[in-house]
């Protein structure tokens, strides 16, 4: 897909909790691709990521944005990786402007994707995103609802079409919960951490790719 812009969505739960983070004031989130370079990375850092979901071994931080809403980030760098969502921004730095987008700064992204002429959606899905995840598609959707509100001749792919006739129904709220990744979070204990994805524009910032390299990209605000 060759855009200018691209939005990288991981409802449940990373580009969630990246927004959380930059939003209670972390310095940076540098996304890698592996939970051992993670474990590798020198310096200052706090590690956070999940692992079926779970923090962890050694790690500061898991991937819950409930947890990020309290944890003590302030100026901190963090360095994280996780299944699905880290290695969706990865793949997409590098080649264009590159925003975590989430229900809880859906309305902050969609503004900054129109300063674009041309936009891609990227949902991060599951099984490091070798499957569909609906709860990404669902967002992905309202995103298009959001961004076609404000710009009315707003030229549509297949895929943002369907997207959008999705975020156009009432249900699409009800699909995030719906969702085989929410349902097994729930029946892990981390049903707190869906109710937080679903609060629209809760965490109203853009945390976007502000450096890149080999396995690595720093998103900042
Ligand atoms: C991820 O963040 O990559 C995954 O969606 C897994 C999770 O956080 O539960």
């Amino acid at each position: 897909m060759d855009a200018e812009c691209y939005l990288v969505i991981d409802v449940l739960r990373a580009t969630t909790t990246i927004a959380v983070l930059l939003a209670r004031g972390a310095a940076e989130v540098r996304v890698v691709g592996s939970l051992a370079e993670a474990r590798q990375f020198g310096g200052d850092v706090l590690r956070a990521g999940e692992e079926r979901g779970f923090r962890p071994e050694g790690f500061d931080l898991g991937n819950s944005p409930t947890e990020a809403a309290t944890a003590a980030v302030e100026g901190r760098r963090i360095v994280m990786a996780t299944t699905n969502g880290t290695n969706a921004l990865l793949a997409a730095a590098g080649r264009g402007a590159v925003f975590a987008a989430s229900l809880v700064n859906l309305s902050a992204a969609a503004a900054a994707a129109a300063q674009y002429r041309r936009a891609a959606i990227l949902c991060a899905g599951t099984h490091r995103g070798t499957r569909f995840a609906l709860e990404d598609f669902a967002v992905a959707g309202l995103l298009t609802a959001t961004l076609a509100r404000s710009a009315p001749n707003l030229e549509l792919g297949d895929g943002a079409r369907l997207a959008l006739a999705c975020g156009r129904t009432p249900e699409a709220s009800g699909m995030v919960r719906a969702a085989a990744h929410a349902r097994y979070l729930a029946s892990v204990g981390f049903g707190a951490d869906i109710e937080a994805a679903l609060q629209l524009d809760s965490w109203p910032v853009v945390p976007h790719v502000a450096a890149s390299g080999e396995g690595w990209a720093a998103l900042r605000c």
